[in-house]
């Protein structure tokens, strides 16, 4: 699939483009790329059109643009980058969906312009903010990638992206991740984690937000947990829950099949 480009004011935009109808926007997680939607982008359910944009900064080795604004990136900021690409798109509404990262700032899009929303998709996410060992957790890994570069990073997070079950059984898949983190930058992953460091936390706003919601969770995740969803989805005023059996983090990559017929039952009933 050949990536689109949108030129916007400060910076060019990548993402990936599928589908025609109503449009359904999706995020990808730390420290990936738009990439990570591809097993969603074919097979888009018939009326949707899948929408996934590099956050800022992401799949940067060896593109032709620069990205600016990456050293005082939030998630306020992230969620702005998405309301200007749905403007430049001529799209007022859509379903905003995010993995892990990309659900930190599908929360941020919901805070900051509730009324755009038809829906949200939430991946492998929590609404809670970082916690002070965790905001620790985030300098260390600044600090690694500025001294080591984005293989370092890999190295630490491929064994918490994938659920043991896929580790085991799905190396090729392993591999696959390992080349798209490959593909950022260490400016474009430090900035991520600086943002994820300071996100506010969502949980006091979940039940104002009254749009559909699905709530997906891979079983074997251990970086968000199902706990982490069962808190969201209880807090939520409409929300569907999904557990994916035998699946980590990634669970649009680790069980696609599961992951597109819980996004597509989603989409048409929203
Ligand atoms: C992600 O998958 O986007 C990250 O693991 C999220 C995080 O580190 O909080």
């Amino acid at each position: 699939m050949s990536p689109q480009y949108a030129h916007l004011l400060d910076r060019t935009v990548r993402y990936h483009e599928a589908g025609s109808g109503r449009t359904c926007i999706l995020l990808h997680a730390f420290p990936l790329s738009a990439d990570q939607w591809l097993p969603q982008l074919h097979r888009v359910p018939p009326g949707w059109r899948f929408v996934a944009p590099d956050v800022r900064g992401f799949r940067g080795v060896g593109q032709a643009y620069q990205d600016v604004g990456l050293e005082t990136a939030t998630m306020a900021s992230h969620a702005a980058d998405v309301l200007q690409l749905m403007n430049h798109l001529d799209v007022d509404r859509a379903v905003i969906g995010g993995l892990s990262m990309g659900g930190y700032i599908a929360l941020a899009v919901a805070r900051a312009a509730a009324g755009r929303l038809d829906g949200l998709v939430l991946a492998d996410t929590k609404a809670t903010a970082d916690t002070p060992e965790g905001q620790a957790g985030r300098d260390a890994m600044i600090a690694r990638v500025q001294a080591e570069g984005v293989a370092a990073i890999a190295d630490v997070m491929l064994p918490k992206l994938l659920g043991a079950t896929t580790q085991r059984g799905q190396p090729d898949l392993t591999e696959a991740v390992r080349t798209l983190i490959l593909r950022n930058t260490p400016e474009a992953v430090a900035s991520a984690l600086g943002a994820m460091k300071t996100r506010p936390d969502s949980t006091p706003f979940l039940s104002g937000l009254a749009c559909p919601a699905l709530v997906i969770c891979g079983d074997e995740d251990v970086l968000t947990p199902p706990a982490d969803s069962d808190a969201m989805v209880a807090a939520l005023p409409a929300a569907t829950r999904v557990v994916i059996p035998h699946v980590g983090h990634l669970s649009n990559l680790e069980a696609p099949v599961a992951f597109n017929q819980a996004l597509a039952e989603f989409l048409s009933r929203t």
